[in-house]
């Protein structure tokens, strides 16, 4: 019953108060808590990491006894560490009081080694951990949260699988970044080199699918008959789900022209919401017992069956100029796609012959993630759309045609108005009575919950790549160029006539 589950569904204080009261009962939260963050003078444990975790500690949402250790090869004191993470959680990143930011500082903890397959260097720290006489290693579950690039994820976790046991006892937890892999056999190869975690223990983390209204995406379809009625071929004329961003890599370009937009972006965060709208709703989140069941991720993996690879003849691949000369990217020749757009179908009875287009670009003229599903018209009258706005400004807005107020009697004519619903908090901006809004936030305290509801299951990413392998393939071995389009504008000139072809050949 969704109704009972506010810690995933309210925007309101709450659905806050009442998520602290489940996570309090909850055992973990008794007990000792390591997390352990790989990586520690990176960008993403800067930027995403340490923040999310300082805001569930402000929100009284990390267990009483916890210690948080960054590890990366970079030598620094703890004090020096904590200087370093000190600007990226101070006022105006985060809203805190003073005092709650020098607690939490005081948890974290450095150690620095040679590499990141450096046994000595793990056991020193681990060693430190539970040689603390203030801390109860030994009855702890541990968090490791791998915020490195993905080259050395193999050996990372090949070391850390094989440290003593005997220093902590309790759960033993993975949070993987992505990308997971390049394609369908190098993501198999990770996989592989994982598989002594088991599953459940792998957190394999897309940031978009904790975003509020990617999650509000099920509960808009299973609470609105008005929706879901409509959800389907006899209905949809196209869904297209749009991702811009107004700058180019900014510094990234070492890592992004390894592996395009479509890696980057396309291939996880656009699909799982593709996912999201496309999928079957699972009769409950829950099972029997209360417990989170699987049948979300179950749902999303048939429609991944159900998805043939896409083809280049469905593509539209874009370079914005100037992308070559970012200092970072060595191949001045390079072909990498900064803008694609992809149309791909799912060839389920609900949505058989529907385009589905992905489009995702940098350097281009706005901000914008949303999802707009264009229904088919009701001759004379034009389309309605729904578009729903995941970002800047969460929004659902639908179009409605009326009679053009005070316009002649008799007349078919009509004008469009549009039914818009906010989907953000419009409270007080004290950080403690608003919700956990965060994609970061929310998963990690999924993953200290054991939800996995929320993560990439290995067989759906497999299956994930096979939908783009082909394509991505083909790129590289025919050397596909992609077409240059100015910086700040809406992407490449041809993208208007692209759109209306991979629309209009299926009606
Ligand atoms: P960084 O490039 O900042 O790398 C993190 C740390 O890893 C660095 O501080 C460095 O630490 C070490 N490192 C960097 N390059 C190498 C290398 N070639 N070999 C060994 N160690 C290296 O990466 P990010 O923090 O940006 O990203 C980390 C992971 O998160 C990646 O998988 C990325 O794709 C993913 N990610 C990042 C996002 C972001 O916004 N940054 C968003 C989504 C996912 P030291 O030298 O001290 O060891
Ligand atoms: C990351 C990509 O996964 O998502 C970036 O690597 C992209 O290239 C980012 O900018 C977008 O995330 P958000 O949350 O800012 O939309």
């Amino acid at each position: 019953d969704v109704s009972n589950n506010a810690d995933n569904m309210a925007l309101d204080a709450s659905a806050k108060t009442s998520l602290q009261s489940f996570v309090a009962t909850e055992e973990w939260f008794q007990k000792p808590l390591v997390v352990v963050v790989i990586g520690a003078s990176g960008d993403l444990a800067r930027k995403k990491t340490y923040p999310s975790l300082f805001e569930l500690y402000q929100h009284g949402l990390l267990p009483k006894e916890t210690m948080i250790w960054g590890y990366a090869r970079t030598a620094k004191t703890h004090l020096e560490f904590r200087d370093h993470l000190h600007p990226h959680l101070t006022p105006g990143q985060i809203p805190t009081s003073s005092k709650k930011l020098k607690d939490f500082l005081e948890l974290c903890y450095y150690h620095n080694g040679k590499s990141y397959g450096d046994n000595e260097a793990y056991a020193a720290m681990l060693g430190e951990i539970t040689g603390m006489d203030t801390f109860n290693a030994k009855d702890a579950n541990v968090l490791y949260y791998l915020a490195i690039p993905p080259n050395v994820f193999a050996e990372t976790v090949a070391t850390l699988e094989g440290m003593p046991n005997a220093v902590v006892q309790g759960k033993t937890r993975f949070v993987i970044e992505k990308p997971f892999g390049r394609d369908t056999a190098s993501c198999q190869a990770l996989l592989d080199g994982f598989k002594g975690l088991g599953e459940e223990m792998q957190f394999r983390l897309d940031h978009y699918l904790a975003k509020p209204m990617v999650e509000n995406l099920a509960t808009l379809r299973m609470a609105n008959p008005f929706l879901e009625n409509m959800w389907n071929h006899e209905h949809v004329e196209s869904v297209h789900i749009r991702f811009k961003e107004p700058f180019g890599t900014q510094g990234r370009g070492g890592y992004f022209d390894q592996y395009n937009i479509i890696r980057d972006v396309l291939q996880n965060h656009l699909l799982q919401v593709l996912l999201l709208v496309a999928m079957e709703l699972p009769s409950s989140l829950f099972d029997s017992a209360g417990d989170e069941s699987d049948s979300f991720r179950q749902a999303k993996i048939e429609v991944l069956e159900r998805m043939p690879p896409i083809v280049l003849e469905d593509a539209l691949l874009g370079q914005y100029d100037g992308y070559k000369d970012d200092p970072t990217i060595k191949n001045k020749d390079t072909n990498c796609p900064t803008y694609a757009a992809l149309r791909c179908f799912v060839n389920s009875k609900r949505w058989k012959g529907v385009p589905f287009i992905l489009e995702a670009g940098k350097a281009l003229d706005q901000k914008v993630v949303d999802v707009q599903v264009k229904f088919k018209n009701r001759h004379p009258f034009p389309s309605n759309m729904v578009t729903i706005e995941v970002q800047p400004k969460p929004s659902m807005t639908m179009t409605a045609h009326m009679k053009p107020l005070g316009g002649a009697s008799g007349t078919m004519d009509v004008t469009t108005t549009n039914l818009t619903t906010d989907y953000s908090f419009d409270g007080s901006d004290d950080i403690l009575s608003k919700p956990i809004e965060n994609a970061y936030s929310r998963l990690l305290l999924d993953v200290l919950r054991g939800h996995q509801n929320n993560f990439v299951r290995s067989d759906e990413l497999v299956r994930s790549w096979e939908v783009f392998t082909p394509l991505l393939h083909q790129i590289e071995r025919d050397n596909i160029q992609p077409v240059m389009y100015e910086y700040g504008s809406s992407g490449p000139s041809s993208r208007p006539a692209f759109m209306d072809e991979m629309v209009q050949a299926n009606m």
